[in-house]
């Protein structure tokens, strides 16, 4: 349900954080820098599935330079490491040796999941490796990770919105939202 400028998923409130101009704008200028840097290269995006299909889809429009896409998805579980979560890259079905792969992201929190990603992706002979973020939060970082292309980089609040959700629900907002009052949902 939005309200004005408000929105209400189960009983947490959410205000309005970006909007979708400032995403779009945002969005250009990444966009003008991947145009940049990749000129002539062999470039491969790998989106991470759900949270980054919204982003990736804007993003690709603003592509001019000649580019492939591929969707993956990231499978957390219990495991034996020591952390409890074991994260795997699922639906990689085909070969990136000799491409200059960009992963497209949603929102880059503890790292945990692009050091797992970037760690499977290693060694399967990609020419390059970067990363593409649309949100980073900074101080919530637990493992050192190298963001190369980073859209907002925004505070420890959690947000829903622009393919971001809250137990499966928000991603449908085009605008990004943030919670009111608490620091974690
Ligand atoms: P990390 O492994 O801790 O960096 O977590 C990355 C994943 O956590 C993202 O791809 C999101 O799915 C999820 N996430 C982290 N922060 C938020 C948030 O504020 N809203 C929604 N999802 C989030």
């Amino acid at each position: 349900m939005k309200d004005g400028q408000e929105v209400a998923i189960g009983s947490y409130r959410f205000e309005v954080f970006l909007d979708a101009q400032a995403i779009e704008g945002r969005i250009t200028e990444l966009a003008a820098n991947i145009n940049a840097d990749y000129a002539g290269k062999k470039l491969l995006f790998i989106s991470i599935l759900n949270g980054s299909f919204m982003f990736t889809a804007d993003l690709l429009k603003k592509i001019s330079v000649p580019c492939e896409v591929s969707f993956v998805k990231v499978a957390s579980y219990s495991g034996t490491a020591s952390s409890g979560s074991v994260k795997e890259l699922i639906g990689l079905d085909r070969e990136i040796s000799g491409y200059d792969v960009v992963i497209v992201e949603d929102i880059v929190d503890t790292g945990r999941t692009m050091e797992a990603i970037t760690q499977s992706l290693r060694g399967k002979g990609a020419a390059s490796l970067s990363i593409c973020t649309l949100l980073d939060k900074p101080e919530r970082r637990e493992v050192e990770i190298k963001v190369d292309y980073i859209g907002f980089s925004i505070p420890d609040r959690f947000v829903v919105g622009y393919g971001l959700d809250l137990d499966g629900f928000g991603r449908n907002l085009p605008d990004i939202y943030q919670l009111k009052n608490t620091e974690h949902a």
